[in-house]
């Protein structure tokens, strides 16, 4: 009978162990101290049947193991419940050592790169930067600026008409305008934006694009300082080396004219489709502001003169970073925008 005891206390200690989760442990319970078939049980009615010179001797140690088996039983019970609760805090636990996921930040376009280096360099010139519409009417696009009336820049094969008289600017030589109305001389401003006109869409022309103007007004201003000017920003903008051409043009607004040509990159001046076989690519229009110009906003000529130039941004652009086509300035393509 000690012997029977001895084992049912042996089975019981390994199915305990077996025992991972508390319905296990549980059915060891059942198993052992059900009232019906429970091995703990089944041994106490047999102290019936143990010789009566036995039965002390018995009976202690049944009680022994009982209280011992039940006494584990409660010890692995809680043992299983400590463990549950410590798994489910891990769990909804912070992990301070996980590596931090870096939010996407976005960055700058490169045409607002480019414009606001180009805006830097003239600020440290004294330029002040300005605003100016996109929507314009006839007078501030072209009138002012001593359009005739058949001028054929007035076409509307170039000019996106959005009413009677109102356009999408074709350039931002109306700020211009808009600025010599309402200040006096002496200006220094710079006035950067979108334009836009009626153009095929070719490896370097856009439909709309971006442009930066540049006005000064003072005593004493001659056509020296223009290029003189001119040639410092390009040469801070591009490197020293960069090859540059000033050809004589024409504009309406100012006399003399002139437009300023880089070198083709993408060919170095051999003649590529980006350059339309030419070599050279075309920047800016420049010249002296044309004294009708000056009398239309109120200016007096005769003690007053400047100069004035309209630089393309994305042309800057395609030239420093390398881009052959204008159109991957303006898909939004994240992929090609990432890459600056
Ligand atoms: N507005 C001219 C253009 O769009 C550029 C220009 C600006 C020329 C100022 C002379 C002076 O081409």
């Amino acid at each position: 009978m000690i012997e029977k005891i001895r084992q049912t206390e042996a089975e019981f200690r390994s199915a305990l162990d077996a025992a991972s989760t508390a319905a296990a442990v549980d059915e060891v319970r059942v198993r052992f101290f059900g009232r019906k078939g429970g091995a703990v049980h089944a041994l106490f009615s047999e102290l019936k049947s143990v010789p009566p010179e036995k039965k002390k001797e018995v009976g202690e140690e049944l009680n022994r193991m009982r209280d011992a088996l039940e006494a584990e039983l409660r010890a692995k019970l809680e043992a299983l419940k400590a463990e549950e609760g410590a798994r489910k805090e891990r769990r909804s636990a912070l992990d301070v050592t996980l590596p931090a996921r870096m939010p996407r930040i976005g960055h700058l376009h490169p045409t607002t790169i480019v414009r606001r280096e180009i805006e830097e360099i003239f600020r440290e010139m004294g330029y002040s930067v300005e605003p100016g519409p996109e929507i314009e009417n006839d007078w501030y696009n072209f009138g002012a600026l001593n359009f005739t009336p058949e001028h054929p820049a007035r076409d509307t094969q170039d000019t996106f008409y959005v009413g009677e008289d109102l356009l999408l600017r074709t350039h931002t030589s109306n700020v211009q305008i808009r600025f010599m109305e309402t200040h006096k001389p002496p200006i220094k401003v710079l006035a950067p934006g979108r334009v836009f006109r009626r153009d095929e869409i070719t490896l370097r022309r856009s439909p709309m694009f971006h442009q930066i103007e540049g006005l000064l007004v003072d005593r004493g201003i001659h056509f020296g300082h223009l290029k003189g000017t001119l040639e410092h920003f390009l040469r801070q903008i591009f490197s020293p080396d960069t090859k540059v051409r000033f050809r004589p043009s024409y504009f309406p607004f100012t006399e003399p004219s002139a437009e300023v040509d880089i070198q083709c990159s993408f060919c170095e001046g051999e003649g590529c489709g980006t350059c339309s076989q030419t070599g050279w690519m075309e920047i800016l229009g420049c010249g002296m502001v044309h004294p009708q110009v000056l009398r239309n906003c109120g200016i007096d000529p005769e003690e007053w003169s400047g100069f004035a130039f309209g630089l393309g941004i994305d042309r800057v652009a395609m030239r420093k970073f390398g881009i052959p086509n204008i159109r991957v300035l303006f898909e939004n393509d994240l992929r090609v925008l990432g890459q600056f």
